[in-house]
């Protein structure tokens, strides 16, 4: 699909289809005022009749019948005027392109960022529309043996723009095409079966990304990963088959200079180095703490912050943001064989901290820790964790929010502003000093459960211990990652949660950001 920077106005539009919006009980004005002009009141009198509500992500397709040069309007509610318009307009975008691609447009225009009410940056719009159209224009279905799709999209306009390269909105379009691929990149590889999205598999496919986006491609197998002294992560993958990998990827500035690993790597001048580390489980059984199989049938989705790191790596190298980044995957099934970890053994992560496994169903904590601690050991200045950690997330936030914990305020309250410019929910969680004898053994350094009070709170203390004095924060997404249902703006599966709130951290600490 190709983004285009159109001058015309609704009236003047010669494509397939255009979308525009309406809130509920606001008098139409702006494109829609001259849309239903040219259509002789039409909109306000389907308003008038109740078939237009206004209600968020309802989409009217209404034909023109030669009122306008487009054939069609998608007519798409916003909700309550004054509340939260970038995520009502960015899911009215999705829900409208969805709708249009669907009835057989193949180009169609955009009227809703100039709808934006005011305090919406027109950058900001642009970006939302897009990314909200991306997200919205995804489908699933990969290995289908007959694909039965009607075809794709194949220009998605924004009325209204100049598209002299030097507008900061034309910029806002590309960044918002790079993180809504980027989001549905990331659907695609949770998606994906747990037997084709292997550690192997993410490996490819970070070598991929590296090699299109020019960044450092580094892969460790297991016994790389035993011999760095990560017991922690190596306890969870010696029970699978399936070979594990410590995928690391490097986004440096154009003229860093690299250092092979190893070495520790020097500072370079005073900017921040950035990791970010992505919970890689490509199937979580739960391994010898076995989950029932109701709990068990979603749990390929147990990579999806793995996904989610990728998936930003790829649009911040496409974006060529000017930041020292490095992203950590430490990926493996969890699953049982005569190797697997045992309840009551214990390891010894990276750190040396000793480790009392409690449940291997807490395995998430144990890959994270070593990753983290050795991100830290590399030299990292700010970690930022994005994983799908507890089931007591979603207990606390449901599909809605994510949660987000982190040791250092300036850090956490980042992570909170890129997540609402990314039309991400996320809601701070406490990391107050009493939670933390939850997680007090008798025999080792801490055990990797913390009962069930505050589950998601624990397993946040439990991965603290591994960073530091280092500013960190983790993004518990077991909640958002996954849409149990088909809705307007976005179908059922996998989301790409925390994919595009990593690519707006990742420009605003280069100093940039929409
Ligand atoms: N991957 C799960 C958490 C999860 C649950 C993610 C549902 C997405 C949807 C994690 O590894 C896990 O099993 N956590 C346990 C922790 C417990 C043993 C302390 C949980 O939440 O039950
Ligand atoms: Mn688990
Ligand atoms: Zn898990």
């Amino acid at each position: 699909m190709e983004i285009r920077f159109l001058s015309d106005s609704v009236v003047q539009y010669q494509g397939d289809a255009l979308t525009l919006g309406v809130s509920k009980s606001t008098p139409l004005d702006g494109p829609a005022a001259e849309v239903n002009g040219a259509l002789e009141g039409l909109i306000s009198r389907l308003i008038e009749a109740g078939e237009i509500s206004g209600k968020q992500s309802e989409v009217t397709v209404i034909h023109t019948c030669g009122r306008l040069p487009v054939e069609r309007v998608a007519v798409v509610g916003l909700g309550e005027p004054n509340h939260d318009q970038l995520l009502a307009l960015r899911r009215a975008a999705g829900a409208a392109a969805r709708r249009l691609r669907d009835r057989g447009c193949r180009h169609i225009a955009s009227a809703l960022h100039l709808q934006a009410p005011q305090g919406i940056r027109p950058e900001q719009a642009v970006r939302a529309t897009v990314e909200g159209a991306y997200v919205g224009l995804y489908r699933a279905g990969e290995c289908k043996s007959q694909k039965e799709l009607p075809d794709e999209l194949e220009s998605f306009g924004l009325l209204g723009v100049s598209g002299d390269q030097s507008d900061p909105v034309v910029a806002a379009g590309r960044a918002g095409r790079s993180a809504g691929e980027a989001t549905n990149f990331a659907r695609r590889l949770v998606n994906l079966p747990p037997n084709e999205a292997t550690p192997s598999r993410l490996a490819q496919e970070a070598t991929e990304i590296a090699k299109v986006v020019g960044q450092e491609i580094e892969v460790l197998d297991l016994s790389q990963i035993e011999r760095l002294g990560m017991g922690a992560f190596a306890a969870v993958a010696r029970g699978s088959d399936e070979p594990a990998r410590l995928i690391i990827l490097r986004h440096r500035p154009s003229g860093a200079r690299w250092v092979p690993s190893g070495s520790q790597r020097g500072r370079r001048g005073n900017g921040p180095q950035v990791a970010f580390v992505g919970k890689g489980l490509t199937f979580d059984s739960g391994g010898l703490s076995i989950k029932p199989s109701d709990k068990m049938e979603t749990m390929k989705q147990d990579m999806a912050g793995a996904a989610a790191v990728l998936a930003a790596m790829r649009a911040i190298g496409e974006m060529k943001l000017d930041l020292d980044l490095t992203a950590y995957i430490p990926a493996t099934e969890n699953v049982i064989s005569g190797h697997a970890y045992r309840p009551g053994d214990v390891v010894k992560a990276i750190n040396g901290k000793t480790i009392e496994i409690i449940s291997t169903d807490a395995e998430g904590r144990l890959l994270l820790a070593d990753a983290l601690a050795y991100a830290q050991q590399q030299g990292a200045t700010h970690l930022v964790d994005v994983a799908t950690l507890t089931g007591a997330c979603i207990i606390a936030l449901g599909h809605v929010a994510s949660g987000v914990m982190g040791n250092d305020s300036a850090l956490v309250e980042a992570v909170l502003d890129a997540g609402e410019r990314a039309g991400e929910r996320m809601w701070r969680l406490p990391l107050f000093p009493e939670y933390r004898v939850q997680l007090d053994s008798s025999i080792a350094d801490l055990k990797n459960v913390g009962g069930r009070p505050a589950g998601t709170i624990t397993a946040g203390w439990f991965l603290r211990e591994f960073v530091g004095e280092t500013a960190w924060v983790h993004m518990d997404i077991a909640g958002p990652a996954w849409s149990e249902k088909d809705q307007p703006h976005q179908i059922e599966g996998g989301t790409g949660a925390g994919t595009r709130t990593l690519i707006a951290l990742a420009e605003r600490l280069a100093g940039g950001g929409t």
